[in-house]
């Protein structure tokens, strides 16, 4: 198993390229379920997620060639079933229910079942599809969808959800008449999702806020599309720079993604200054404590929450981290403490105290943000961090020890 050792204390400098969004390709690499002809999506980041997804439409019939320029084209879509052992590596297979419904009007999908950060149910995913006219049962944990024709309908999602409106919204793209989603997530990734299918050819208006329509289509064509930057990503940089007292120009960047934790680095006394085609973010003398709470878009990522968790440990005085949309999100709390940091845990909040320094220590990821929450620690820390299980970073973090070092951290990644 391959570990990350880093040797912590060196300020960063320098420039950084952002990656196409993980969380975007996701849902578009499942949309092309939908299309006749070839979809080439530009721009894809080489990572295990989407190596997963490429595993599971090839299982599908689709074919698929290419990897930064991605090209997909499901005219020899044969099978309706995504397997157990592809969906339980990959919660975000399940992306593939809503398609293969519409297109197949059959689909049966390994119920994904609880990870880390918490018990993450997909009825509200099922709930929207039902609405739709699909019959759907559970049988020996298998989802077993079918419909001959879905139909418009008015859906509202009890709690807003990203992949539950993706799927729902994939799905009626093809069905008869108009679907209405209510309380659906505004995320970006939900909006360059209807984006690409309008170009796909659906009609689609109101991604981006709460309501989304949906006129129905008979068919769906092949396109082009360069994907967006990894907003979660370019968050993860701004916090590296601010944690080791550096200055980095952020390239491929979309700020206006960002308006929320911008305000609050800002705050914590970081420069951010907008700089062609990119930011330049500037570590502040002394950083201060501010606190978060995690909410959906455009509140504050929970995807960004153990990363600033790291960089408060570091910051002067009392910060109050509340996490409000998954229930276990804390468990980088304890690796975290393993270095010295100051952090309690009261019920879905982290009280953490701002201490003049880390340590470094071997730690332990435990999913894809807290790895990256302790690489910035580690990067802070004195002495060396040794963490280990990092296959959670290689899902979602494109080469981060090559872009890190290039920025002058001391990191390698070794095997044992
Ligand atoms: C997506 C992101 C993930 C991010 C999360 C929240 C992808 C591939 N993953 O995950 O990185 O952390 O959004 O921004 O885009 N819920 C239900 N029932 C459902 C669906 C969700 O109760 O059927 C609850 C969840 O348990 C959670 C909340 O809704 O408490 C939000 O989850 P959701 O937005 O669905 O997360 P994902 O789409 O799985």
């Amino acid at each position: 198993m391959e570990k990350m050792v880093i040797r912590g204390g060196r300020r960063l400098k320098g420039e950084v390229l952002i990656s196409g969004a993980k969380n975007a390709v996701l849902p578009l690499m499942a949309s092309s379920i939908l299309t006749r002809g070839w979809n080439i999506f530009r721009g894809v980041p080489q990572l295990g997620d989407i190596a997963t997804m490429k595993l599971l439409l090839g299982h599908l019939g689709l074919e698929i060639e290419g990897s930064e320029d991605l090209r997909i084209r499901a005219d020899n879509l044969t099978c309706s079933e995504a397997p157990y052992k592809l969906v339980k590596t990959m919660r975000a297979s399940v992306l593939v229910l809503g398609p293969l419904l519409a297109k197949l009007g059959r689909a049966k999908v390994s119920l994904p079942g609880g990870c880390a950060i918490g018990a993450r149910p997909i009825d509200l995913h099922l709930r929207g599809l039902e609405a739709l006219g699909a019959k759907i049962n559970l049988n020996h944990g298998y989802i077993e969808a079918e419909a001959r024709k879905l139909r418009g309908s008015k859906i509202y999602f009890d709690t807003a959800t990203v992949t539950g409106t993706e799927n729902v919204l994939m799905a009626a793209c093809l069905a008869k008449g108009t679907t209405i989603l209510e309380n659906a997530a505004c995320e970006p990734e939900v909006v360059e999702l209807a984006g690409v299918l309008n170009k796909m050819g659906a009609r689609i208006e109101g991604a981006g806020t709460d309501i989304i329509t949906v006129e129905g289509v008979d068919g769906l064509e092949g396109v082009e599309h360069r994907i967006m930057p990894d907003r979660i990503e370019t968050g993860t940089f701004m916090i590296a720079a601010a944690i080791t007292g550096g200055e980095i120009k952020i390239n491929n960047c979309r700020v206006d993604h960002l308006d929320d934790l911008l305000s609050k680095l800002t705050e914590a006394g970081v420069a951010i200054v907008p700089e062609d085609k990119g930011i330049r973010v500037t570590a502040g003398d002394r950083l201060r404590s501010v606190d978060i709470k995690t909410l959906p878009y455009p509140g504050f990522p929970t995807d960004m929450q153990a990363q600033i968790m790291a960089l408060m440990c570091l910051a002067e005085g009392r910060s109050v981290i509340t996490e409000t949309v998954f229930e276990n999100r804390f468990i980088h709390v304890s690796e975290l403490k393993r270095m010295g940091a100051d952090i309690q845990i009261q019920g879905n909040s982290a009280i953490v105290r701002g201490e003049r320094k880390l340590s470094g220590a071997p730690v332990m990821a435990t999913d894809l943000r807290a790895s990256a929450s302790l690489i910035l620690a580690g990067l802070a820390a004195e002495g060396v961090t040794e963490i280990s299980r990092i296959y959670h970073l290689n899902r979602g973090y494109e080469r981060i020890e090559e872009k890190l070092s290039r920025l002058g951290a001391d990191i390698r990644r070794v095997k044992g």
